[in-house]
């Protein structure tokens, strides 16, 4: 299938690694010039590199934090007019509620809702103006099923996807689209990290929780980064112009409801 994309600038913040870095790379595959944002250099770099020498697409690398201001800026000024952009970052480790201040859940708020938010207010006029655009938001299943340790995620992702509810239906008329795609678990240094938070809350050894949380998805495995990535050019492509305001999950199966 032809996505139609190519030529397009897509956008893709935590774009160096994991599910960001495989959402870039099948964007590039498709034809599309890819802006990938992250902080730390050395793995943005070759992250772009590998895109780049694997699809022969033109990849940039934009080195930046997406919860500040300036990194915003910094994604812009390389790519000031997306057409397509992917809302990627960090989310939050584990932890009890008791425990998290205000000053904490601002810092979730900014990573999870607010640095998301702004990336769509600063480039989906653009889009509308140039009758095309696809933002995908990477969210979380726990938006469908709360994860009774993953509070601050529960809480802010919530808002992300309910204010994308409503501007979805506004952008629309004008070729623009909002959609959520929802991972359950994928094999990805957050996923590490997320373990790695639940053997500190529980003293139980690393490899045992990884092993049981693979068993208990209906598919018996993790999902992939590039399953990810290629869900999500799907919805950036030209294909997928009927669809917005959705929260998608991908998850092996393991959401537990008909609908
Ligand atoms: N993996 C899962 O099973 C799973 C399931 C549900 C939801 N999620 C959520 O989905 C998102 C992506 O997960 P992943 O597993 O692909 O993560 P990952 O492998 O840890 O990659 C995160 C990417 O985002 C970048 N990043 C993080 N914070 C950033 C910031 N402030 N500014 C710019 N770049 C930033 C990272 O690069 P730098 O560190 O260099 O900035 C990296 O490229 C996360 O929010 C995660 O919580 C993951």
């Amino acid at each position: 299938m032809n996505l139609g994309i190519s030529g397009k600038r897509a956008l893709v913040t935590g774009g160096s690694r994991g599910m960001g870095r495989a959402c870039a790379a099948a964007l590039a595959a498709e034809g599309a010039e890819v802006f990938i944002v992250a902080r730390k250099l050395p793995v943005l770099e070759n992250a772009a590199a590998e895109i780049a020498a694997a699809t022969g697409a033109k990849v940039v690398a934009v080195q930046g934090d997406i919860t500040t201001p300036e990194g915003r800026a910094a994604a812009l000024a390389a790519c000031p007019s997306p057409d397509i952009l992917i809302n990627n970052g960090d989310g939050e480790p584990p932890g009890d509620f008791r425990e998290w201040d205000r000053a904490r859940w601002i810092t979730a708020l900014d990573r999870m809702m607010l640095a998301p938010i702004e990336m769509i207010r600063l480039t989906v006029d653009g889009m509308m103006d140039r009758r095309f655009g696809r933002v995908v938001n990477i969210v979380s299943r726990s938006v469908k099923i709360p994860q009774l340790e993953l509070g601050l995620s529960n809480g802010a992702r919530s808002g992300l996807v309910g204010f994308c509810a409503g501007l979805a239906r506004q952008t629309i008329a004008k070729g623009v689209t909002i959609n959520n795609i929802l991972p359950g678990i994928v094999a990805s240094d957050a996923q590490r990290d997320h373990v790695q938070g639940l053997v500190e809350m529980t003293g139980r050894p690393f490899d045992d929780i990884w092993a049981e949380r693979s068993r208990r998805n209906p598919a018996g495995r993790y999902g992939e980064p590039d399953e990810i990535g290629a869900y999500a050019a799907f919805l950036c492509s030209g294909k997928a112009g009927f669809i917005t305001g959705q929260s998608l999950l991908i998850d092996g199966g393991e959401y537990p409801g008909t609908y």
